[in-house]
């Protein structure tokens, strides 16, 4: 099955022609994955417009979204702003976005609606804080409030990113086997409350070339998250190369 890869590259880089050759040399890492690997690039809001003119393979993600269509909110990029320049994906719930910019259930919940409601599709991260945290509790309550007053026909359109915070950036991954515990929680969710069949499920969190394989393996685990990796251009031609070869 097609696994999907998805790079998150956070507030990075810093120029505009750092950001360019980043996103020509992962089109073309890209070249030949067609038919075993999705790739979505997620690239800071001031670059999507350049890249969403290039047509490539690669397809186009915004990191956050507002909820609001338009109106007095200054510094937001609104979901019907970002269809409008052609993404289609569409980072909600990011825990650096929860813990560094205090957003609540409640704002993701708003953000998945709107960005539901402008077609693009949701990218939605969920995971525990600290290691060893009741997990099942935790992961049942961000799922429980971040999918208020939607249905089925809605939830099976967002893709759910398990990412513990603990492994987000600090190079200790969770295990693929850990991993595949949470994924079968999160499913587990969504089969009883939604129904929904065919839920796109992936892991993120210090994935790099050394351990990709050991998630994308796992038929469980439908793709990765990728942060600090995506941006380093030999490590994200190996991911890439890794889920191609699947
Ligand atoms: P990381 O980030 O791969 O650098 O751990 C993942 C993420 O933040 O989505």
């Amino acid at each position: 099955m097609k696994k999907i890869i998805i790079a998150n590259w956070k507030m990075n880089p810093a120029t505009p022609l750092e950001a360019e050759k980043l996103y020509h040399f992962s089109c073309d890492a890209c070249l030949g994955s067609g038919e075993n690997a999705e790739v979505i690039v997620c690239p800071p809001f001031v670059y999507l417009d350049t890249f969403s003119k290039i047509e490539s393979s690669l397809k186009i993600g915004a990191q956050n979204c507002h909820w609001e269509s338009g109106g007095a909110f200054t510094g937001e990029i609104s979901a019907v702003m970002l269809k409008n320049l052609g993404v289609k994906y569409v980072i909600v719930g990011h825990s650096e976005r929860r813990w560094i910019m205090n957003e609540s259930d409640e704002m993701i919940n708003k953000k998945l609606k709107a960005a539901l409601a402008n077609n693009l599709t949701p990218i939605f991260a969920l995971g525990e804080r600290i290691k060893g945290e009741d997990r099942k509790n935790i992961l049942e309550n961000q799922l429980k409030h971040g999918l208020v007053g939607l249905d089925s026909n809605k939830v099976g359109r967002i893709i759910f990113a398990y990412e513990p915070v603990w492994a987000i950036g600090t190079g200790n991954s969770e295990t693929a086997e850990h991993a595949v515990e949470a994924i079968k929680i999160i499913k587990g969710f969504l089969d009883l409350n939604f129904n929904t069949q065919g839920s796109k499920l992936l892991y993120g969190g210090s994935v790099d070339s050394g351990n990709i394989k050991s998630f994308l393996e796992r038929p469980e685990i439908d793709g990765a998250l990728v942060g600090g990796a995506s941006i380093k251009k030999e490590e994200f031609k190996k991911m890439i190369e890794i889920a191609s070869g699947l």
